[in-house]
């Protein structure tokens, strides 16, 4: 695998290539990640994946400085997946200058739920993957639907600013007892280790009562927060959402439930399609 972290670098190895198949990551890499390399490899003629810890996507209070950074275990772990190239930049050759041109996302679709708790998050998001976006030139990028906010959001980018990309939307990949897997469970201490299944077990029970129907959705999202809640959870939102754009859902729409709550200093999130 060749680790590159220089634009004109990668643009050169990349050239000989028609059908680059692109996984963008903040590293901490986990087997979610991995399986996006293992499907970007059978997508593409070329698979590369990013790791940048993005500072635009972090709010002031949150943690840009204690994310884990663990470059030698992710080369390791894309080395063995098969990953032909990993994009390395440093904070300097990715941003050599204040970011001031901003790829700003409807804020209808990114100013609610994750958006209305992390104020900037889609910017910071857009900016940064536009940038790599246009780095690696890929024909094909994967996003993982833990994060289906951030999925629909460079969808909805990518087809406004007509990039000659197509965007796969991955399953999310789970621990044995259902948690979504994510960077910052590292975060856990084992006691809420033990307890943080109970964010995938409430999204669960939420997708099954609104697939019986007859309920009141509203109702159905204040009984599961109130109920994470007396668990010791603080829920940001369980909102059940119209699947196309995560609008309030007319009858018939395709849904998916998703969910924002802080677990002691660790925030979760989750999404689950209503099959
Ligand atoms: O999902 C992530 O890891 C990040 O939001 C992404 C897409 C790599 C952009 O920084």
């Amino acid at each position: 695998m060749q680790v590159l972290r220089d634009i004109v670098e990668l643009r050169s190895h990349l050239a000989a290539f028609r059908q680059p198949a692109f996984v963008p990551t903040m590293g901490n890499l986990h087997d979610g990640h991995i399986c996006l390399v293992q499907r970007a490899k059978t997508l593409g003629d070329v698979c590369i994946a990013s790791i940048f810890v993005n500072r635009m996507q972090f709010l002031p209070h949150e943690d840009f400085d204690a994310y884990p950074r663990t470059v030698e275990a992710d080369c390791a772990k894309l080395r063995e997946a098969g990953c032909d190239v990993l994009f390395a930049p440093q904070e300097s050759m990715l941003y050599p200058e204040p970011q001031v041109y901003k790829v700003v996302p409807d804020p209808r679709l990114a100013e609610i739920l994750e958006g209305r708790f992390r104020p900037g998050f889609f910017t910071g998001v857009c900016t940064a993957v536009m940038k790599l976006f246009a780095c690696v030139q890929p024909g094909v990028a994967f996003f993982g639907k833990k994060d289906y906010q951030q999925l629909l959001v460079i969808r909805q980018m990518v087809r406004q600013l007509a990039l000659p990309i197509e965007i796969v939307g991955c399953e999310t990949s789970r621990a044995e007892d259902g948690l979504a897997l994510s960077s910052r469970n590292g975060y856990l201490n084992s006691a809420e280790r033990a307890e943080a299944v109970h964010l995938s077990l409430t999204l669960r029970a939420v997708a099954v009562s609104a697939r019986e129907g007859g309920q009141d959705f509203e109702a159905l999202e204040r009984r599961a927060t109130e109920q994470l809640a007396l668990r010791g959870w603080q829920p940001d939102y369980i909102a059940i959402r119209r699947r196309a754009d995560l609008g309030m859902p007319d009858p018939g729409d395709a849904l998916v439930v998703l969910a924002a709550a802080r677990l002691g200093k660790t925030r979760l999130i989750d999404s689950i399609e209503i099959l």
